[in-house]
This record gives structure tokens, sequence and C-alpha cells, in this order.
């Protein structure tokens, strides 16, 4: 599906990270990509994150998935939500949802949640640490907008949900199947459905906080750091005060870390790695057996396109101008020559058809049957 009447740039200096935006049904034509009872088989399943709220009584309540499947049957007069995490993983029509908002990098997109709504149903007034378009796929929403906030915003005691105490209403407006709303990240939101068969979609965006960041990246320094690796002092000059930390001390302490720290490329590596993990380590997407050289080599002179998984993640960092390293789940992958191309288009395009060139590298070959055997990606099962 594609986006008419909707400017990235002028969105990207106006709203991005700075203003709710309202856009009405910018779609060619609209079509809700995901059945209301696909969604509640969804919520059932193991692997698959999912929360019923139901609202009650002026209080919310939470359950967590999987449900069981007999609980849809017993859901009774009082407004419910069931919201599901990554339907993009495991519904390619809702991870073609993504593609028109590709103008934000790869690394910056979490998932597509959908949730589902009785009449009344909604979270609660909250804020999210995160950007997120909320598109309308069926019913109606009404969504008020509210004051900035942050960790010092008062909190109505609940143990789950982080619902504001205090809600200021600056906006308010009812979204029609195809409506979209950004809003950015602190910004008070409450969507409540509007009669029955309320579906929205949250394309919802990721930024890493200063203290995950270091947390991380020192978790990773510190994995082949040697203890020989010590303070030094040949050049101790006796001081006027044994009790002194003295400044060339401290110096050199600083730089111990300063200078492990500091590694650019190193960090950029991490970082891609880090940022490319999947989203549930714990789901394989396997093939059940390895693929080899000769398959991958098959598939390409039959000119069959390789499918990206849309649980897997995938971006790149240049070296220089003859090479880059590729990310995919949580590993990096040299890329020169013809892999850089390759490497450019997969982390581009949802889907790349390799030229019979290609096939002649095997450099190329390799690195594709790593990721097919991977299950990062696939030939496309339904080709001729
Ligand atoms: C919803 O889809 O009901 C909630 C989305 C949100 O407010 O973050
Ligand atoms: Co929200």
């Amino acid at each position: 599906m594609q986006l008419r009447d909707f400017d990235s740039d002028s969105f990207l200096r106006d709203h991005w990270q700075k203003a709710p935006a309202l856009i009405r049904n910018p779609w060619t034509a609209w079509e809700n990509p995901l059945a209301p009872e696909e969604l509640a088989g969804l919520a059932c399943e193991e692997e698959i994150e999912a929360r019923l709220v139901v609202h009650a009584d002026g209080d919310w309540s939470v359950e967590h998935g999987p449900l069981p499947e007999a609980r849809f049957d017993t859901l009774g007069e009082a407004p419910w939500t069931l919201l599901v995490q990554a339907v993009d993983h495991h519904v390619p029509d809702v991870a073609a949802l993504i593609a028109p908002f590709r103008f934000v990098p790869n690394w910056r997109i979490d998932d597509v949640m959908v949730s589902y709504a009785s009449d009344g149903g909604g979270v609660g007034p909250h804020f999210d640490q995160y950007d997120v378009f909320l598109i309308q796929g069926l019913g109606q929403r009404r969504w008020q907008i509210g004051q900035p906030c942050d960790d010092t915003s008062a909190l109505r005691p609940h143990d789950e949900l982080r619902l504001l105490a205090d809600f200021e209403t600056t906006d308010e407006w009812v979204l029609e199947p195809g409506d979209m709303l950004y809003i950015p990240p602190g910004i008070a939101h409450d969507g409540l459905a509007v009669g029955d068969d309320c579906m929205t979609y949250s394309i919802g965006f990721r930024a890493p906080s200063r203290s995950e960041l270091i947390a991380h990246w020192v978790e990773d320094r510190l994995t082949d750091m040697s203890d020989d690796e010590r303070y030094a002092d040949p050049d101790l000059a006796a001081q006027d005060n044994p009790g002194e930390i003295s400044a060339a001390a401290i110096d050199r302490l600083h730089a111990m870390v300063a200078e492990t720290l500091a590694d650019r490329d190193a960090f950029a590596r991490w970082f891609g790695e880090y940022s490319s993990a999947p989203k549930y380590s714990e789901v394989s997407w396997q093939p059940d057996k390895p693929v080899g050289a000769e398959t991958v080599r098959a598939k390409i002179a039959e000119g069959i396109a390789l499918l990206r998984n849309p649980a897997s993640r995938f971006s790149f960092v240049r070296n220089d101008a003859d090479s880059l390293l590729l990310f995919v789940d949580g590993e990096s992958f040299e890329c020169a020559d013809e892999r850089i191309s390759f490497a450019e288009g997969l982390s581009a395009h949802d889907q790349v058809i390799l030229d019979a060139k290609a096939g002649k590298s095997d450099d190329l070959v390799a690195l594709v049957a790593e990721l097919v055997s991977r299950g990062s990606v696939a030939f496309d099962p339904d080709a001729r």
C-alpha cells in the first residue's frame, strides 16, 4: 500500500520528534490488512506477546498471552482491548504497512502492534517513550492528545499500565479507517474505541537510552579484556601528601577507560550487531536444513527473488568506498565487491532478485547461503 499526499520531508521537518500530526486517509486505497479473528488467533500462540486490557469499574486490568481461546467467549460487557505485539513478524500484509515509513532508518523501527477493541475500549491515558504512527484499520477511535510528560509525571497507582494521573487535552480527533496519527515520544494520549470492531495498527519506533547504550557497550568491551592490563606508574615521583590522588594519576586512569570506550570503529560494529539483534531471540526461523552454495546458485539462475524475513533486522555501516559491514539479526558480515550492492539492496528493499553475475561470485553466494541457513532471508517459496 502506498501513501499519496504525504510529504516525508515536511513531516520530518515539522513533526518528527516535535509535534503530533493528524493525517487523514493518505492511502491510495486503504484496506484493513488483518481480520480481527486472525488477530485473536495470534494472541493464543505461545511465542507471541499479547495483552488483554479490560476496563471495568474505573480501573484497568491486564491479562498476558498466550490467551486461552475460550477467553474470547467469556468477555463481558466491560470495554476491552486486545493488543498483539510484532504482528508484522507473522503477517506479511501487516509488515507491508511499514514500507511507507522507511524514510526513517531501519534501526529506528521496532514493530507493528495491532489492537482490537470493543466499544469504549482503550489502554487508558499514558505516554510512550517512542515515536508512533497510529493507523486506524477498522471502525473508529477517538484520540485525545495531552501534555508533554516525563518520568516525573504523576501516575495513577497501577502495577503494570503506566496510567497518567492528570490529562490536559490539547487536541481531540475521531479517526476513521485509513486515518493516521503521529505521536512523538513523551506526549500524553488516550484512544477510546467509538463503537465495536475498532482496530488500530501502531508502527512503533525505538531509540536507545544513554544508560542502555553505555551498559551494553561496556559489556561488549569487557568480553575480551585482560586483567593484565593494569594501571602502571614506573615514573612515580614522591608526593608531599600521600593522601592526594594526583592529577597525573587521574589523567592516566581516565584515559584507560576513555580510550577503550572511544574506539569508534569497534563501536560502529558493536552497535550494528546490537541494534540488529532480533526482537524475540527465542523464536527460531531457521529452515529444517542449512542451504548450500549449489542450491543458492540454482535459485539465482532461475531468477527467484530472495525475501527478507519480516522478523529479521537489516542495516549496514560503510567502512570506506570499497567495503561495508552488513548487520543481520545481531551478526555482522564484511562486504566488498559484489557483496556491497547486494547488502545495499537487501537493506533497502524487502525483496531482491540477484542477477546471473551474482551466481559467479563465491563470496556473495556464501553470504546468501549463510543468511538463508539462518532464516533471515528465504528464496520465494511461491515462485514457479
Ligand atoms: C492502542 O492501539 O489501543 C494503543 C496504542 C497506544 O496508545 O500506544
Ligand atoms: Co501509546
